[in-house]
């Protein structure tokens, strides 16, 4: 499935650092080459805890899936900026806790498309959708998402480690809420970004990966920024934190610092209209 009115990226090119790969490359995973591998080196110099922080985000998406799946009885997701497929995919784990799951996987990038799309063929309740989620409306409308989630019932809209790709001009912000203006009370939108409390670390990080990967990085954020993207939704216990605390507060692995920085972030419910 193809789907975007924003103009995707066609082809790939192993000779220059690609986010998803580099991503892949601090998951511990095989699908990332050299120049993906030395952009991920150079930032380790900066900010040693990165692929702590890699991993843990990857833990909070693998915790809250059976957690919206349990407590909040959601059989529907879009999972957006999905990244290369890995182990404990989204629909792994929801359809663990709850068989029946549908999820759409979204991301941007061909060669996510094209592994996901490989890798999940013949999977039951998924489909792979090649769209920018900055164009809300051309996923939620594109005809075979329309054939698969039902928008009447609740829906995950989840934006884990993925709205720093997104810069300023693009408003991540109403990015969330014309999402959140198509889904029915009930659904909830998942944010995690990265975040630091250093100023000068967010401007280093954020020149570092904007050279690295011209088109494919938006900006380092402060809290209050991701504090901004819930205005008017009912954020869910415990609230705003990093991620690699979410929910009980206990740090389950390696602990980020949030002097370089770390992925930030709640689960907001939309619950009513106004404002949304
Ligand atoms: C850091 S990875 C996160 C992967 C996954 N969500 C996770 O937490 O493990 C970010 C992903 O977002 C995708 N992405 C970035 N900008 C996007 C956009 N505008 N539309 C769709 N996907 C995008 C990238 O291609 C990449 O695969």
């Amino acid at each position: 499935m193809d789907a975007s009115d924003r103009s995707l990226p066609r082809t790939i090119d192993i000779t220059q650092p690609n986010l998803a790969r580099m991503h892949d490359y601090y998951l511990g995973g095989k699908d990332n080459y050299p120049a993906d591998r030395k952009v991920c080196e150079d930032l380790l110099e900066f900010a040693p805890s990165t692929r702590a922080v890699a991993a843990s985000n990857r833990h909070f998406l693998q915790r809250l899936i059976p957690y919206l799946a349990t407590e909040h009885h959601i059989r529907q997701f879009l999972d957006l900026g999905s990244g290369l497929p890995t182990q404990n995919n989204t629909h792994d784990i929801a359809q663990a806790a709850a068989p029946e799951a549908r999820v759409v996987y979204v991301d941007n990038d061909p060669m996510v498309f094209a592994h996901s799309r490989a890798l999940l063929a013949g999977a039951r309740n998924t489909a792979v959708l090649h769209a920018d989620l900055r164009s809300p409306k051309s996923i939620t409308q594109h005809p075979e998402v329309k054939g698969f989630i039902d928008f009447h019932q609740p829906v995950a809209a989840l934006y884990v480690s993925v709205l720093h790709c997104i810069p300023d001009d693009d408003q991540p912000e109403k990015v969330l809420r014309d999402m959140a203006a198509l889904l029915p009370a009930g659904s909830v939108l998942v944010v995690s970004q990265l975040i630091s409390d250093d100023a000068a670390m967010r401007d280093t990080i954020t020149d570092l990966m904007r050279d690295a990967l011209p088109g494919q990085w938006g900006k380092v954020r402060r809290r209050q920024d991701v504090e901004g993207y819930f205005r008017d939704l009912e954020l869910l216990k415990p609230g705003l934190v990093d991620v690699s605390t979410w929910p009980t507060g206990t740090v389950l692995g390696p602990r980020p610092s949030s002097k370089e920085w770390i992925e930030y972030g709640g689960i907001g419910k939309i619950s009513r209209r106004t404002g949304w």
